[in-house]
């Protein structure tokens, strides 16, 4: 067993605000974690932490072994660090491999040759081939979120950062999507997977862990974790 990714004394204030309050986590290189957590409670900002995009007020985060806190989005990206927005952010006006492509060329770091063949295998995979030509603007919510974890693969993660990729979507697209990330974690990707579709995480994840107020209240085992009394007071309303 191996940390990809390893946290430690993590800390983020916005003015009077602690967001992120002296967080612990290591995260398995074979392991799919899930975090939960109510509406609120600093799961986004943790992976903005994580890839770069905020900077912390305290704290440590090693990706393979190697402090990464203080490098840039890019650097995060060509280390392998990949990342999904809650709220999908294609460019709206290029095609869909366009999109694509853009990702592996400039996340990934990938010459047009390589990144044109990455970029038309992961289409293939999240099933989105078919729409290659089309226009991002134009997709529905299923191929957003296909086309937003297609990005994030287009860089050819180690790591991959989920951010409610199955929100608002029908349980038979929530399978879909499901058997796309089993399959990613099975070709040797990390992942850890912010989400309010339990049943999803459920099915997928090693571990769950559960944010509230910028810290870890539990971690553990899904079944250990979701039966726990504090988390179905706090989180689960129960
Ligand atoms: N750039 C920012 N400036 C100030 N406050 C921020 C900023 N980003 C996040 N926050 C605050 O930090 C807190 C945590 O936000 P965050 O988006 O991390 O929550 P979350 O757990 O992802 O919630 P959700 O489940 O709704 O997505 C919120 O109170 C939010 O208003
Ligand atoms: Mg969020």
């Amino acid at each position: 067993m191996t940390n990809i990714l390893e946290i430690a004394g993590l800390g983020r204030r916005f003015g009077g605000l602690a967001v992120i309050n002296d967080l612990d986590l290591a995260v398995d290189d074979r392991e799919i974690l899930g975090i939960i957590g109510p509406n609120g409670a600093g799961k986004t900002t943790l992976f903005n932490l994580v890839a770069g995009v905020l900077l912390p007020s305290a704290g440590s985060i090693r990706y393979q072994g190697r402090e990464i806190s203080r490098l840039s989005t890019w650097d995060r990206c060509r280390l392998g660090i990949g990342r999904t927005y809650q709220i999908p952010r294609p460019f709206v006006h290029m095609s869909v491999f366009e999109n694509v492509l853009t990702a592996a060329v400039h996340g990934g770091g990938q010459s047009i040759a390589q990144a044109r063949t990455q970029a038309e295998t992961m289409l293939e995979l999240t099933g989105l081939a078919r729409d290659h030509n089309r226009p991002a603007g134009a997709l529905t919510l299923l191929d957003l979120k296909r086309l937003e974890l297609c990005r994030a693969l287009a860089i050819g993660p180690r790591l991959l950062l989920l951010d409610e990729i199955a929100g608002g979507l029908t349980d038979a697209e929530v399978d879909t999507l499901l058997a796309i990330i089993q399959r990613v974690h099975a070709a040797g990707t990390a992942i850890v997977w912010i989400e309010h579709v339990i049943r999803a995480l459920r099915r997928s994840c090693h571990r769950i862990a559960v944010l509230h107020d910028g810290a870890f209240i539990a971690v553990g085992a899904p079944e250990d974790v979701l039966s726990n009394a504090h988390v179905k007071t706090i989180y689960l309303g129960e």
